[in-house]
């Protein structure tokens, strides 16, 4: 169930929009930030508030690779397996990420420090190998710089 806090957070956010179904992304990133992730309780409650089916909903849901419709760690790596990234040492930079945290792709560490996740280009292929950590992207990345940026997530 949605709490009080992101109904009304949800509430304020739909003012800026003439249509409310505009404000599903922005919804939904609300529900992640206050909650976590999206689960199917919440994606029917901000259905019913955006007048959406949950059909529609969810494939905003789906389609929007930062919206998380199961539950990860306190912070989420995306790491871009798309072709320059791949180039650039994608392998290595997984490989290292596997043995350090001891998980998989779609795998949650034992102390839910981290989930790691697969996503598309991010937008940055001229400083290829690439991966975000929540909202923040790191780029030009090798294993020695991976160990630095995990140190600064808690
Ligand atoms: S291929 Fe990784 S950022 Fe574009």
């Amino acid at each position: 169930m949605l709490s009080d806090e992101a109904k009304k957070e949800i509430e304020t956010e739909l003012r800026q929009y003439e249509q409310k179904q505009a404000g599903s992304v922005e919804a939904l990133k609300i529900v992640q930030r206050r909650h976590g992730w999206v689960s199917d309780q919440h994606l029917r409650d901000v259905a019913e508030m955006l007048e959406m089916s949950l059909e529609e909903l969810d494939g905003v849901a789906t389609f929007y690779n930062l919206i998380f419709r199961r539950p990860v760690g306190r912070h989420a790596i995306l790491l871009c397996d798309s072709v320059s990234c791949w180039i650039m040492g994608y392998d290595r930079l997984y490989q290292h990420l596997q043995n350090r945290l001891g998980i998989g792709l779609g795998e949650t560490s034992k102390d839910n420090r981290f989930t790691l996740l697969p996503t598309c280009c991010l937008g940055d292929c001229n400083h290829a190998p690439v991966m975000m950590v929540d909202e923040d992207l790191h780029r030009d990345l090798d294993p020695e710089k991976v160990d630095e940026i995990l140190g600064r997530y808690q």
